[in-house]
């Protein structure tokens, strides 16, 4: 495993950080209990160190499954756990956005009931609500930073002008955006963000399963499936124009014995300097295993600034 400074929180932190949106049970496959358990002791075993949840995946579902897993396994010492406050999944159909201190403190006790453990190492602002003032927001998380149940603070969905806003009330250390070969439109954030001295956890990192080269073909997904409105490059027009990147790719994983397509996605964006983890949604172990050995090899430059035209052209078609 590779691993890289975490902006100014001293953590040092995997290439991959462990997504658990899925193991929400939210339209995604299903997987029994066990599976995920071995996906998890895997990702431990591989030496991934941060494992990614939120309190609005499957309302706490996704928290609970990591709770117990960590302590099956007896390794929330060997772990960093972030998770996330201010958005919410109501009666299992839609998400609401909340920021309110009452909202806060709620679901931060929550989220250590769930997890099973006394802190969380970094918490994370899951998306800007317009309607809490940010200062009420992060009093809040001040406030539980004081008491020690969070130990970090970080946003997720914001823009610059909403970080610099909500920065006045407190120290924000780490982001969470969307970063792929094909979702490059926060790349102007995470430089910033960069400079600034904050870390930077990627998600969609596959695109979702996209970057995988798995799924070929235009489908049909269940409509509440994210693949139907979170990640739009899984449906037309933006489909075919992936697909051209991820023919770039084929002919790079043949150049390296053909290897894993999602090796290829990831080593893309950690060896940019200014990714510190890539946030990797994966339920088996094997997919666990194949994402891993990414760290066992490093892109050229050649073939970066291949994929770095394949993503220019991917997104000039979508812009
Ligand atoms: N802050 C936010 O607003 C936000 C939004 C979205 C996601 N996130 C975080 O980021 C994490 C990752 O995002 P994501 O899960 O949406 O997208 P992702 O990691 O780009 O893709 C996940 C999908 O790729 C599949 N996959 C993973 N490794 C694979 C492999 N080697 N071969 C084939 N398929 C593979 C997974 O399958 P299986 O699930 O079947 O194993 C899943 O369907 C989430 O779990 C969550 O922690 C945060």
């Amino acid at each position: 495993m590779k691993f890289k400074e975490f902006g100014s929180t001293g953590m040092r932190v995997s290439q991959i950080t462990l997504g658990t949106w899925g193991m929400g049970d939210v339209g995604w496959d299903h997987y029994d209990e066990s599976t995920r358990v071995d996906a998890i002791r895997t990702a431990v075993d591989c030496g991934i160190n941060l494992i990614d949840t939120a309190p609005a995946y499957n309302n706490g579902a996704a928290e609970r499954v990591l709770g117990r897993a960590l302590a099956q396994l007896g390794v929330r010492d060997k772990i960093f756990i972030s998770t996330k406050c201010g958005h919410l999944f109501v009666d299992g159909k839609v998400y609401r956005r909340d920021g309110s201190r009452e909202t806060v403190r709620r679901q931060c006790e929550e989220s250590l009931r769930n997890l099973q453990t006394d802190h969380v190492d970094l918490m994370l602002i899951h998306w800007p609500d317009p309607n809490t003032p940010f200062e009420e927001t992060m009093d809040t998380l001040n406030e539980l930073k004081k008491e020690g149940k969070i130990l970090h603070v970080g946003v997720s969905n914001f823009s610059i002008e909403q970080i610099e806003e909500a920065g006045k009330y407190g120290l924000i250390e780490a982001i969470q955006p969307q970063y792929s070969m094909v979702y490059t439109q926060q790349e102007e954030l995470i430089r910033w963000a960069h400079s600034k001295g904050m870390a930077c956890m990627t998600y969609g990192s596959l695109g979702g399963g996209i970057l995988t080269g798995k799924i070929r073909q235009v489908r049909e997904y269940d409509p509440t499936d994210s693949r139907n409105r979170f990640y739009k490059h899984f449906q037309e027009p933006l489909f075919s124009e992936a697909m051209k990147v991820v023919g770039v790719m084929d002919e790079i994983s043949q150049a390296h014995n053909g290897v894993a397509l999602s090796q290829i996605a990831l080593n893309w964006s950690f060896q940019k300097e200014y990714v510190s983890t890539c946030i990797v949604g994966a339920q088996t172990k094997e997919k666990v295993l194949e994402n891993c050995a990414a760290a066992d090899w490093s892109l050229s430059d050649k073939e970066v600034a291949r994929l770095d035209e394949a993503v220019r052209t991917y997104q000039a078609h979508t812009v």
